[in-house]
């Protein structure tokens, strides 16, 4: 019999939204759902699946991409796994604006984090690459920007007809995911240098903005993390030539969307390209960043690890590091292992390369 005054809290428990969406989505996130359930049981905490039947497949079936009540309950979890969403069957832009979109933005989810790292034995397109070059975080602006959705049509249709899709950028969305990127510069894992990517030559507005409250927010609050500005085009050079300059880079929402896709490439494809939509006070959702790869659904030749580097971070975020610790190492470990990370050429089938993770994990 315990002591009465001998109290041992309960072990938590996280109540976790998944949706598994359209193509391989499914397939993933139960790659990625094993690997957590392996490690929580290891750790000693307790995870509640809730089941979003959210994606195209839903939308085909009753018209709804994202009912409000829906909403209500993403708002009142402690994280959300997403698969891939979208279909050719539905016209482009509705599940985009209406589901990823919309959640992003009501959950207010303003950090877009997306590490790039190449891991020990992965192949890229840049064989001279190594862990030492390739070690960034992407923090992309992600409740505004291009993604805003002002803009319209003048006389559509016709030959005169004016498209108009406007940047929106604010003090206070700026200057929170600047903080959010020192806040990031200054952790012990990074190395305390922190790089602006825009275009301030001919974004002069909404560039200059961002450069002002970089210098300025650093200056002031950040003396000692160093900082660099680079263009987006540029950028993209740094990124196959030189990755090495980079730690933390922060971006406004549409050049972070197009840098990440490249910084996919150079840590082995989007096989393994995770990220997370953060909202530091909020509900934050993650997700593998690549799409549905129609052509390999159902096949069990998908790369299952940058949905399990989603489910990492999304332990991370839930105050789980040794959880997270885990399958970052059952990462590597399925890394040192896979001949390559693109789909049906790993030399394993996904859920071989789940177990992969599973064992390294548990190690
Ligand atoms: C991404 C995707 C989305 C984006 C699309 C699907 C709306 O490309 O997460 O990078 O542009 O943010
Ligand atoms: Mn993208």
């Amino acid at each position: 019999m315990s002591e009465p005054d001998e109290r041992t809290s309960p072990p938590a428990s996280y109540r976790v939204g998944v949706i598994r969406g359209d193509g391989t989505g499914p397939e993933v996130v139960g790659e990625a759902l094993k690997v957590v359930e392996a490690v929580r049981a290891l750790e000693g905490f307790g995870v509640e699946l809730i089941e979003f039947d959210l994606g195209a497949e839903r939308y085909l079936r009753t018209g709804e991409v994202l009912l409000d009540e829906e909403l209500e309950a993403l708002r009142g979890l402690d994280a959300i796994l997403l698969g891939a969403v979208g279909d050719p069957r539905v016209r482009p832009g509705v599940l985009e604006r209406d589901l990823l979109l919309r959640i992003r933005f009501e959950l207010d989810q303003y950090v877009n984090l997306r590490p790039v790292i190449r891991y020990p034995g992965v192949k890229t397109l840049v064989p001279s690459h190594t862990e030492d070059d390739v070690n960034m975080v992407v923090v992309r602006e992600n409740s505004e920007g291009l993604y805003s959705g002002a803009g319209g049509f003048h006389r559509r249709g016709t030959p005169h007809e004016v498209a108009v899709q406007e940047s929106v950028n604010t003090r206070h969305g700026v200057e929170r995911i600047v903080r959010y990127a020192f806040e990031l510069a200054m952790r012990p894992e990074r190395r305390r240098r922190i790089t602006l990517v825009h275009k301030t030559n001919v974004l002069t507005f909404a560039g200059d903005l961002y450069q002002r409250v970089v210098d300025e927010v650093g200056a002031a609050d950040y003396p000692d993390v160093e900082r660099d500005y680079v263009h987006v085009d540029a950028a993209c050079i740094y990124f196959l030539d030189q990755p090495s300059r980079f730690d933390v880079i922060v971006t406004d929402n549409m050049f972070g969307d197009i840098v990440t896709d490249l910084g996919a490439m150079i840590q082995g494809g989007m096989g393994i390209a995770a990220g997370g939509n953060i909202n530091p006070a909020g509900v934050s959702m993650f997700e593998p960043i690549g799409g549905t790869a129609p052509d390999h659904t159902g096949r069990g030749t998908i790369n299952p690890l940058a949905a399990t580097g989603a489910a990492q971070m999304l332990l991370a975020q839930l105050g789980e590091p040794e959880a997270a610790g885990r399958v970052e190492t059952g990462i590597r470990f399925a890394c040192s292992k896979l001949a390559s990370m693109r789909a049906g050429e790993m030399g394993y089938s996904t859920s071989e390369v789940g177990d992969l993770v599973v064992e390294g994990a548990s190690a």
